[in-house]
């Protein structure tokens, strides 16, 4: 069989294709042939413009009037118009609106307000015991057995329950909330065939009545909770947000509440098996600051939310290429965070960087990530657990090498069968 990955660092480009599937999940050594060659690529199978130089992926994040986040679509990840069948279900439910993500400012400043202030430094110190509590009893669940599938034991657990905790939706429906996180992403990937946009949109529709009948509970009893916050929300006196804004909001939060911190804890500890050296740096100093510079290493690294949509609103030069006003583009984060000519040997994961917090894992300037601190702190948190408790972490013997999903926007790993010791 034709190995896409290796052909795709030496075939003309006219026969490059990066949204193949096996150059989703390793898109590492095309990017480097993308930035030397062709910083801004015009992909030949969605027509989408890819750009992956640090700096060009930053200009473009800074200049929100040329590099629009509103989508055809209203940000749910699909370019093409629905089919009859799969129009039929969305109608039962809420409309796509435009939010956070997927908004411009200053509409999109807006809907920020009203939520900017439930990840403030002061909730998220109140969080840390929930986190350290919460890692104890994931890792409880497993330790005895020397091994687990960390990605569902406690990459996925530990930030869906605490962004349940503070949605405000109770523990017992943390599977429909994965259920539903699984749906969105399964938009976004952009590789889902008929049956698998028809479950997305029935689980969509659910999530939709779900949530509205929690929004009621809140405008007749609010709680001190974000869905509280979202629907109560009202600055200077204007009219509340309608359910279909509320949706938008809650499923933007829900979906990367979750995924990605799920995503960069996993790769992770995947990291540290292949990077004894890093490893044993952390190992020997378990300190905050250690432990910091490993967290934002693997966010740099890992890049979770590797690729996001922009529109151009007018024609712009990029890198020495016209863009036509109108095209979709996508600005590429996990490839900027590897370009060498910001990171010193880019590919390598070296915890003592002195410009690790260039990154742009979480994004720049107006849309940069809501959850970031949020996220740091529960890999922080985790990872801090982790070390306290486990060590000498390997593959599970027999299990084959972990594998990484084939999603246009996200990147992580599937699973990852974890063996440590337990430590005393
Ligand atoms: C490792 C974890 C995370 C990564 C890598 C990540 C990455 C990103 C990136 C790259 C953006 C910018 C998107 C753009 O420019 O179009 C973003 C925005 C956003 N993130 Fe995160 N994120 C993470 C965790 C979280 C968490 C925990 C939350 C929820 C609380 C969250 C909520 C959001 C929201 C709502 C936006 C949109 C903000 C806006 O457009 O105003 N993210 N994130």
């Amino acid at each position: 069989m034709e190995n896409v990955v290796e052909k795709a660092e030496t075939c003309p480009l006219t026969e490059l294709s990066p949204m193949h599937p096996e150059l989703l999940k390793c898109p590492y050594g095309m990017n480097r042939r993308l930035q030397r060659e062709a910083p801004v690529f015009q992909d030949p199978l969605s027509g989408i413009f890819l750009i992956s130089r640090y700096d060009d992926v930053v200009a473009m994040a800074m200049d929100h009037k040329t590099f629009s986040s509103v989508m055809p679509g209203g940000g749910t990840g699909s370019l093409a118009s629905p089919d009859h069948e799969i129009a039929a279900i969305m109608e039962q439910g809420y409309p796509n609106v435009s939010t956070m993500l997927t908004q411009d400012p200053p509409l999109q400043r807006r809907y920020r307000k009203f939520v900017d202030g439930a990840f403030s430094p002061a909730n998220l110190k109140a969080l840390e015991p929930f986190i350290e509590q919460l890692s104890n009893q994931f890792i409880d669940d497993f330790i005895d057995d020397g091994q687990c599938e960390f990605l569902g034991a406690f990459g996925i657990p530990l930030p869906l329950t605490i962004i349940a905790s503070q949605l405000g939706v109770p523990t017992s429906d943390l599977p429909l909330l994965r259920k539903w996180t699984d749906a969105f992403i399964g938009n976004l990937s952009q590789q889902l065939d008929r049956d698998g946009q028809l479950n997305a949109a029935r689980d969509i529709l659910e999530f939709q009545h779900y949530f509205v009948e929690k929004m009621e509970e809140r405008r007749a009893h609010a709680e001190d909770d974000i869905l509280s916050k979202v629907v109560n929300a009202s600055i200077d006196g204007e009219k509340p947000l309608d359910n279909a804004e509320c949706l938008s909001m809650i499923s933007q939060i829900l979906v990367a509440g979750n995924e990605t911190t799920s995503a960069a804890l996993t790769e992770g500890m995947w990291l540290l098996i292949n990077n004894p050296d890093q490893y044993q740096l952390v190992r020997q100093d378990p300190s905050p600051e250690m432990i910091n510079a490993l967290v934002e290493e693997i966010l740099r690294i890992t890049s979770p939310s590797a690729n996001m949509f922009r529109r151009t609103t007018r024609d712009v030069e990029v890198a020495g290429v016209t863009i036509p006003e109108n095209s979709v583009c996508f600005a590429r984060f996990a490839a900027a965070n590897q370009d060498d000519e910001r990171f010193e040997d880019a590919l390598k994961f070296d915890i003592t960087r002195t410009n690790l917090r260039d990154h742009v894992a979480f994004g720049k300037g107006v849309h940069h990530c809501l959850g970031a601190a949020l996220s740091r702190r529960e890999m922080n948190g985790g990872f801090q657990v982790i070390f306290q408790r486990l060590e000498n972490f390997r593959l599970t013997p027999g299990a084959g090498e972990p594998e990484f999903s084939a999603n246009a926007l996200l990147h992580g790993l599937t699973g990852l069968q974890l063996a440590f010791d337990k430590i005393g």
